[in-house]
Parts: structure tokens; C-alpha cells; sequence
């Protein structure tokens, strides 16, 4: 594992300390009643429990490590462009999951030293599963360390995606891709937590997802998870996934070439 800094063990203590926090938040709220807002769209949704986790998180890295930038779904981190440490928090990814009772969400973080993703923590308070990644040194689930499966055929993989806030109104809607998979895959999921469908490519129980209008914290964490698990992440036609994450298309690397080619073939 390469880190000049020699920090990454402590980022990575502490990052698994706040997600464990958030998570302790979601698991004693859920299921009871929430105020429940909407953002881009009515079916954009944002919960006490997003906000509630999120302001923890930003309020103890303030304290923990005031000179690092933090970047938070729900607007409350303080990016700063000469920081060494940047924190990239999905406090609550799964909201829509969250706030109807079914169990499926986490919280997402992932910390990057000068712009490179170097750690990594999904934590679902549910299953108490958490994933955590540090750059060369592996990924790991509940501390056992995790690989990707071995499927090199699409035709008997399990694959994942979603759809974005925006499907009710745009053409662009991830819809004949969807179609394409179910035509030619195993089988296909949409549950709802883009962390989650990340990790589950990284141990193994899926062999690939895509998913395209995500932002840096639906995947900061998770992305680093499946590159440390032996996995391969891309943009749709192979080349490296963009900062913000969109569109992105992770698998064992084995299935990699046949998803890019299906994606290619499926009309928008
Ligand atoms: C969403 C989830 C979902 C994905 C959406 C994301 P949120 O994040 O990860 O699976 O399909 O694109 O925005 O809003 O629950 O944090
Ligand atoms: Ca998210
Ligand atoms: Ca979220």
C-alpha cells in the first residue's frame, strides 16, 4: 500500500467511526415517522434521517480534521480546493429504500489525498455489513477480505443498475439498456443504493452494474471497494469514470467487454 502520508490508517479508523455512527442514527429511525421532503423532483426524496446523518458526519470532521475539505450530498461540507483530504459523503444512500421501510440503504464515504480515491467505507446498519477499501491494500467485508466473482459469461451473471431522479421526464431514461440486460443476463436488480450495488460487485454477488447521472458520492466509496477487489470500473465505452461518477459501469473485469458492447448495442 502506497501512502506517503502515512495518515491512511487514521482516515480510515475515522471514517469507519463516523459510518458506524450515521448508521447506528438510520438503523434506531427507521421505520418510525419522518419528515420527508423532495429536492429535483417529486420522486427526489431527502429525510430528517439524510440531514440528521449528515450534519454528525460534517460536525465531527470539522472537529477531527478541520483542515480537510468535505463534499455532502446534502450541501453542509465545506469543499476546499487547496486541502490535501477531500471527504465525499452520501450520509443516507437508499433514501426512496429509506423511507418507505424497505431495508436496503448505507452510508457512503470516501476520502481522497490530492484528487486519488484512498479510502473507502460503506456501512449497512441493517445486515451490519460494512465494506471498507484502502487504495493497494485490498477491500474488505466485516474485515474478511473480498474478491470479485470469476463468471466470464454475461449470460449467467447477476447484474444491477438504477435509474436516475430524472426518468419520469427524459429520453435518456436507462430503459433499453435495462431491456438489453434482462434480454441477455441471468437476471437483473434495481434496489434502489448505488453504494450497495458498488460493494455487492466488489464481494462477488454481482457480477456488474451500471448506472449513469450518479454523482461523486453515490461512488466515491464503492468504486474504490471494486477496483481493490480485483474488479474494473469504466465509463461506458471503457475509459476512466469521471470525478462525479457519470455514467459508470463496474464488474470483475471478466464480463467487462461484453456490458460495455451491450450497453453500446441497447438505443438510448
Ligand atoms: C440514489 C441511489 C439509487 C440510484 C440513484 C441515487 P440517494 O441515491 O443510489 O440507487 O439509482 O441514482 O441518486 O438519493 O438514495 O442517495
Ligand atoms: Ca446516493
Ligand atoms: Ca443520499
Amino acid at each position: 500500500m502506497s501512502d506517503p502520508s502515512g495518515e491512511m490508517p487514521q482516515v480510515l479508523d475515522l471514517a469507519l467511526r463516523l459510518a458506524h455512527a450515521a448508521g447506528t442514527l438510520q438503523r434506531s429511525r427507521y421505520e418510525t415517522v419522518l419528515a420527508i421532503g423532495t429536492k429535483s423532483a417529486p420522486v427526489d426524496l431527502v429525510t430528517e434521517v439524510d440531514r440528521d446523518c449528515e450534519r454528525l458526519i460534517v460536525a465531527e470532521l470539522a472537529v477531527a480534521r478541520p483542515e480537510d475539505a468535505v463534499v455532502a450530498e446534502e450541501g453542509s461540507g465545506t469543499d476546499r480546493r487547496d486541502a490535501d483530504w477531500r471527504w465525499i459523503v452520501d450520509p443516507l444512500d437508499g433514501t426512496v429504500n429509506y423511507a418507505h421501510g424497505y431495508p436496503r440503504f448505507c452510508v457512503s464515504i470516501g476520502v481522497e489525498r490530492h484528487g486519488i480515491r484512498s479510502v473507502g467505507v460503506v456501512h449497512d446498519p441493517l445486515l451490519h455489513e460494512t465494506f471498507h477499501a484502502m487504495r493497494g491494500g485490498g477491500a474488505f467485508l466485516n474485515g474478511r477480505p473480498i474478491r470479485v466473482s470469476e463468471e466470464d459469461a454475461l449470460g449467467r451473471g447477476l447484474f444491477a443498475t438504477g435509474f436516475a431522479y430524472d426518468v419520469h421526464r427524459s429520453q435518456d431514461d436507462n430503459l433499453a439498456r435495462w431491456a438489453a440486460f434482462v434480454k441477455s443476463a441471468r437476471a437483473v436488480r434495481r434496489d434502489g443504493s448505488a453504494a450497495l450495488d458498488l460493494c455487492y460487485v466488489a464481494c462477488g454477488r454481482l457480477e456488474g452494474y451500471w448506472e449513469q447521472k450518479l454523482h461523486a458520492w453515490d461512488v466515491a466509496a464503492g468504486q474504490l471497494l471494486v477496483e481493490e477487489a480485483g474488479g474494473r470500473c469504466s465509463d461506458f465505452s471503457g475509459g476512466p469514470v469521471s470525478a462525479d461518477g457519470d455514467p459508470i459501469v463496474a464488474s470483475n473485469g471478466r464480463v467487462h467487454e461484453q456490458m460495455l458492447a451491450l450497453l453500446r448495442s441497447a438505443r438510448r
